[in-house]
Formats: C-alpha cells, sequence, structure tokens
C-alpha cells in the first residue's frame, strides 16, 4: 500500500470514529472539531476528484419525494458545493446555502459556483453544532455524507420543513449513521414522516419537521 493510499485509509477510519463519538455525545464534538477541520481543509484541493458520478444518486431519489419546494434551502457538511449546485438546479426559485467547518471546502465551492447560480448560491464557513441561522429559517436542510448535529437541524428546519441525509455509500460511506439512529435522534426535535431510499450503493433518509401528516 502506498503512503498516500494509506493515509485514506487512516482517515476514513478516524472519519467514522469521530462520527460514532459525536452522535453518542456531541459535546465530543469540542475535541474533533479541530482534527476534521484540518482533514477536509487538507482534502479540499482533490475532493471533487475522489467523487463519483453516483455519489448523490440516493440525494436525488429522495428529492423527487419532496412537495413543497423550498423558499431557502441548505447544505451543511457541502464540502466543494456539489450538493447545493444540484438543490439550486432542482429548486430554481430557492436560495441556497453551502456551509461547512472547513474554509479550504468553502474556497473550493466558491470557485466551482456556476456563473448562472452564482445570484442564488451562497458558501459560508460555519459549524453544524452551533449554526448562524435563524429559528425555521430553511424549509429544506440536505446533509450528503456528514456527521449530524440533531438539535440545530431542529432548530433551524422552518415547520413543515425537510431533511434529507444521504450516504454515497451507505454503511459502507466514513462518515454513516445508520437511519435507526437517525431517526431516533431526530424524532425529539419534531421530525416525522420518515422514509428509506436506497440508490447506486447509497441510501437516504427523508424527515419532515412537525406532526406526522
Ligand atoms: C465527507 S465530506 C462530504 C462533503 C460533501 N457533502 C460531499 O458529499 O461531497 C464531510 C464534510 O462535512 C464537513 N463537516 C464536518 N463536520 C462539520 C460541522 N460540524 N459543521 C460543518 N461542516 C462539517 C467537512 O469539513 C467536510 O467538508
Amino acid at each position: 500500500m502506498s503512503l498516500p493510499q494509506l493515509e485514506q485509509r487512516l482517515g476514513r477510519k478516524f472519519a467514522r470514529l469521530a462520527t460514532n463519538a459525536v452522535v453518542g455525545r456531541p459535546a465530543l464534538w469540542r475535541a474533533f472539531r479541530g482534527p476534521i477541520q484540518r482533514q477536509f481543509d487538507r482534502l479540499a484541493p482533490r475532493w471533487d476528484s475522489m467523487r463519483s458520478t453516483d455519489a448523490f444518486a440516493p440525494l436525488e431519489l429522495a428529492l423527487d419525494s419532496v412537495s413543497s419546494p423550498p423558499v431557502r434551502a441548505l447544505d451543511l457538511g457541502t464540502g466543494t458545493g456539489l450538493a447545493a449546485f444540484l438543490l439550486a438546479r432542482r429548486f430554481p426559485e430557492a436560495e441556497v446555502v453551502g456551509a461547512d467547518v472547513s474554509e479550504r471546502m468553502i474556497e473550493v465551492a466558491r470557485r466551482n459556483t456556476p456563473p448562472e447560480l452564482a445570484g442564488r448560491v451562497r458558501f459560508e464557513q460555519a459549524d453544524a453544532a452551533r449554526l448562524p441561522y435563524d429559528d425555521g429559517e430553511f424549509q429544506l436542510v440536505s446533509l450528503v455524507n456528514m456527521i449530524p448535529f440533531f438539535d440545530e437541524l431542529g432548530r433551524v428546519t422552518a415547520s413543515r420543513g425537510w431533511l434529507v441525509f444521504s450516504f454515497s455509500a451507505g454503511p459502507e460511506t466514513p462518515i454513516w449513521v445508520p437511519p435507526e439512529r437517525l431517526r431516533s435522534g431526530l424524532a425529539p426535535f419534531g421530525f416525522s414522516d420518515f422514509a428509506d431510499f436506497q440508490a447506486e450503493g447509497g441510501t437516504a433518509l427523508l424527515a419532515r419537521k412537525g406532526p406526522a401528516g
């Protein structure tokens, strides 16, 4: 195994370790934040070349079930912004924010922004554990291969708003949270109407804020 391969394998293991630890005890994020930020800062210049063309298939499938288009949408842990662009194309009236704790990822996302989307998509460095957004600001929040902070997701999602998680390689994704754990973490914050999806080896979970409908 070459050194870059070894580095990549260790990085994936560390991302899984951090995910499990933080989902179990969100207060541990304080310890993981710096290393995770540095890990993704390092990966940012080559992140797009590491994405498979199928990476967003589960997200696309889950979005097919979103029956009310958002006015404002948030892609959390946006990385180089690919899911934010996808949201903007799918919902042509929506304003889209892509947020990530890695400043280097945000720089790449800004550079990648197609001119036709520049007026509606913006990228901001922000920590999902403590978001700089108002209560109920977004009618749709997406997370692709991203660690969840359930309380903040409950706070920034509008009433009757949508939340979609997707994991490009299902349980093989380094940052992976089983759907039953997502459901149990989200239910106390008012999410219901859960629906599961599978596409191209990946998985997604869609939820809606508010009473089951
Ligand atoms: C596995 S990458 C996924 C990037 C993108 N969603 C994709 O699928 O191409 C995870 C991203 O989440 C970001 N991230 C991890 N923890 C975060 C947090 N607490 N707040 C914001 N971003 C975070 C990382 O910096 C990284 O860019």
